[in-house]
């Protein structure tokens, strides 16, 4: 009989994927639950396994794949692949996969939910009526900002950027977007208007971002962009963190340069900008983008999809080098 295939993973996966990696592989080691590896963990992982799978929260160096004699794939469990140098594992001949398609209508729906949720105060709401201190209802009580109608911007117009947008059907909200290419509207939708970032930022009355991090995009959202912004408008990130100069994002939000923000993303994870936590007017989530039962499995059964077939020679399905 031939011997297992040996996986390392860096994370606990949910129970169905990790019954699929039990029956095909040797795991190196099996992570317990919110367990984050240690540098010597990862090294130790590496240096044994032909395939590894690790997550957005997992730098993955050129140190770390010089130090991976026998390894053939790196499977991102996300869509987004910043956290791996994927011009080092191409020149070391190691495969690189992520996730996409199964995490774009989650994400989606979680970012209309941070966007409904800051424009309706509904922390705030939440905690007061949790509080036993809400004294019932009054006219002029808790009063947010109307979201149908209004102009929602978008930067970046790839699966999940065009996701969102479809969801602005709904709310009769025209929507203003800025990506390298225009994108063909699926039929029936006519309210899909290309423009100049600029144009964008200073129209749109929710902006949400939907760009991969990349040399191009870190800080796309500055202080002069967020200036560029209406004082009524609200800021939704559930891309990168690092897209968002967070320092001045905070500064905005304090000094009333804009309305309010929802993030679900930060630029020095689980790091969060001191202060933020404390103001009214924004709604933070631990980054929760494709946190739904269904879709967790789905991106660990892509991951494992991906394995086994770069593990039998044959092209994987969600190849990411170039
Ligand atoms: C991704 O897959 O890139 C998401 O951020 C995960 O939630």
């Amino acid at each position: 009989m031939t011997q297992p295939k040996t996986i390392y993973i860096t994370r606990l996966l949910p129970e169905p994927v990790m019954t699929a990696l039990r029956e095909r592989y040797a795991l190196v080691s099996e992570p317990l639950e919110n367990q984050i590896p240690t540098g010597d963990d990862q090294r130790r992982g590496f240096a044994q396994a032909e395939a590894v799978i690790c997550t957005l929260a997992d730098p993955i160096t050129d140190d770390l794949l010089a130090a991976a004699p026998r390894l053939k794939i790196v499977a991102n469990y996300a869509v987004g692949y910043n956290n791996i140098d994927v011009a080092a594992a191409t020149r070391r001949g190691i495969v690189v996969t992520n996730t996409p398609d199964v995490l774009t209508d989650a994400t989606a729906d979680l970012t209309w939910a941070l966007l409904l949720a800051v424009a309706r105060r509904m922390v705030e709401g939440d905690q007061w009526a949790r509080s036993g201190q809400w004294p019932g209802w009054a006219p002029t009580q808790m009063l947010g900002t109307d979201v149908t109608g209004k102009t929602l911007g978008i930067i970046g117009m790839g699966r999940i950027g065009q996701a969102v947008a479809l969801r602005a059907q709904g709310f009769r909200m025209p929507v203003l977007y800025a990506s390298r290419r225009p994108c063909s509207p699926p039929p029936g939708v006519s309210t899909w208007v290309h423009r100049p970032i600029e144009d964008v930022l200073e129209q749109a009355d929710f902006l949400s971002l939907h760009v991969p991090l990349s040399d191009t995009t870190r800080h796309l959202i500055g202080s002069r962009e967020l200036a560029m912004m209406k004082p009524t408008a609200f800021l939704i990130n559930t891309s990168r963190g690092p897209v968002i100069d967070e320092a001045a994002l905070f500064a905005a939000l304090r000094e009333g340069t804009i309305a309010g923000a929802g993030l679900d993303v930060y630029e020095r994870e689980p790091l969060i900008t001191d202060g933020l936590e404390a103001l009214p007017n924004v709604v933070l989530l631990p980054h929760l983008g494709s946190a739904t039962q269904q879709v967790r499995i789905k991106m660990g059964m892509l991951c494992v999809e991906n394995i086994a077939a770069v593990l039998a020679g044959r092209p994987p399905v969600n190849p990411v080098n170039r």
